[in-house]
C-alpha cells in the first residue's frame, strides 16, 4: 500500500501511508486510538475505498473495491467482533459459505476431518468441533475465528486485536496459533495494543501515529521503550517517509520532522519489486 490517504468527511483518517507485508511474515500494525489501524486494514479487505494511494499484490497494481475482491485475492480478516455464528458448531463456522459437499448433500464428515486436520496442525485446543461455539470460552471462540481464516489459503490474514480480551494462557494460545500462520506461509496483519505479544510475536512493527506513517522497525532491533516512543509521539517521524532515510546531520534535516540519524526505519520495498515468482500456490 502506497501513500494511502482516506478521509470521513472533515476528519483525515489516513494521510500518505506506506505499509507492506511479505510471505511468511508477521507485522504488527500499532498506534494511540484513533491512529488510523482499523481504517488501514479495511482499506486493504476491500471495506473502504481511499482518496489516495495505490495498491499492489505480488508487484502488480490491483484495485480492491470491495470484500469480495479482497478474499478473489487471498485477504482474509479475522473482525476484532469475530462474526462467528453462535448457534452453529465449529465445523459450520469454519467452512461457512465454503462448505464442501458430496453429491448433493454437505460433506459433514471430510469438513470434520479437515476441521480436525486444520486444528492439529495450528496446534489449537477446541474440546469438540460439533458443539455450538456459543458455548466455547472467549480464548476458545477467537481460536475458532482465527483458525477459519487459512481455509480458502488466503495469502494475507489480517487480525484486529486478537488479544484484547484474552487472560495469559489464552494469549499464549493465540500467539502460537500466528506462528504457525506465520509456518503456513501466511502474511499476517497483526493489530495489537499489546507491546509483549508484539515483541513476542511481530517480526516487524509499522507504528501510525495521528493517521500517518511513525516509523517501521525490525523488531528485533529494537526494545518495546522504543515503539511506545514511536506510538505517543515522543519520536516524530512522521516527516519522514518509510521510503527515506534519516538525514545524516542536523543541518540535512529538512524539518523539524527529522528523527534522530539513528532511527531504525526499514525502506519500503520499490514498487513492483515484491512480483512473485511463477510457482504456483503454496498449498492445495
Ligand atoms: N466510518 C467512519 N466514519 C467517520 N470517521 C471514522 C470512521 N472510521 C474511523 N473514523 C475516524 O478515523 C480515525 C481513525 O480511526 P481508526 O482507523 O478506527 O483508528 P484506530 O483503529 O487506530 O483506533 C478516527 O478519528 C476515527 O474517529
Ligand atoms: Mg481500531
Amino acid at each position: 500500500m502506497r501513500g494511502i490517504g482516506k478521509r470521513f468527511g472533515a476528519v483525515r483518517a489516513l494521510t500518505d501511508v506506506d505499509f507492506w507485508v511479505d510471505e511468511g511474515e508477521v507485522v504488527a500494525l500499532i498506534g494511540d486510538n484513533g491512529a488510523g489501524k482499523s481504517t488501514l486494514v479495511k482499506v486493504l479487505a476491500g471495506v473502504h475505498a481511499p482518496d489516495a494511494g495505490t495498491i499492489e499484490f505480488d508487484g502488480d497494481l490491483v484495485g480492491i473495491d470491495s470484500p469480495a475482491d479482497a478474499q478473489e485475492l487471498g485477504i482474509a480478516t479475522v473482525f476484532q467482533d469475530l462474526a462467528l455464528c453462535d448457534n452453529l458448531d465449529v465445523v459450520a463456522n469454519l467452512w461457512l459459505g465454503r462448505e464442501l459437499v458430496a453429491g448433493r448433500a454437505l460433506d459433514e464428515v471430510g469438513m470434520e476431518q479437515r476441521t480436525w486436520a486444520l486444528l492439529r496442525e495450528l496446534a489449537a485446543k477446541i474440546p469438540s468441533v460439533r458443539i455450538p461455539v456459543a458455548s466455547l470460552s472467549g480464548g476458545q471462540r477467537q481460536t475458532v475465528a482465527i483458525a477459519r481464516s487459512p481455509i480458502g489459503d488466503p495469502r494475507v490474514v489480517i487480525l484486529d486485536e486478537p488479544t484484547a480480551a484474552l487472560g495469559v494462557a489464552q494469549t499464549a494460545e493465540v500467539l502460537n496459533l500466528i506462528e504457525r500462520l506465520r509456518e503456513r506461509g501466511h502474511g499476517v496483519i497483526l493489530i495489537s495494543h499489546n507491546m509483549a505479544d508484539v515483541m513476542a510475536v511481530a517480526d516487524r512493527a509499522v507504528v501510525l501515529r495521528l493517521g500517518r506513517n511513525n516509523g517501521v522497525y525490525d523488531v528485533a532491533d529494537i526494545t518495546s521503550e522504543t515503539l511506545i516512543a514511536a506510538i505517543t509521539g515522543a519520536v516524530d517521524q512522521s516527516g519522514l517517509r518509510p521510503g527515506a532515510r534519516p538525514a545524516a546531520t542536523p543541518a540535512e534535516a529538512d524539518d523539524e520532522a527529522a528523527p534522530p540519524a539513528d532511527a531504525p526505519i526499514i525502506p519500503m520495498p520499490p514498487a513492483g519489486s515484491r512480483r512473485r515468482p511463477p510457482r504456483g500456490r503454496n498449498r492445495p
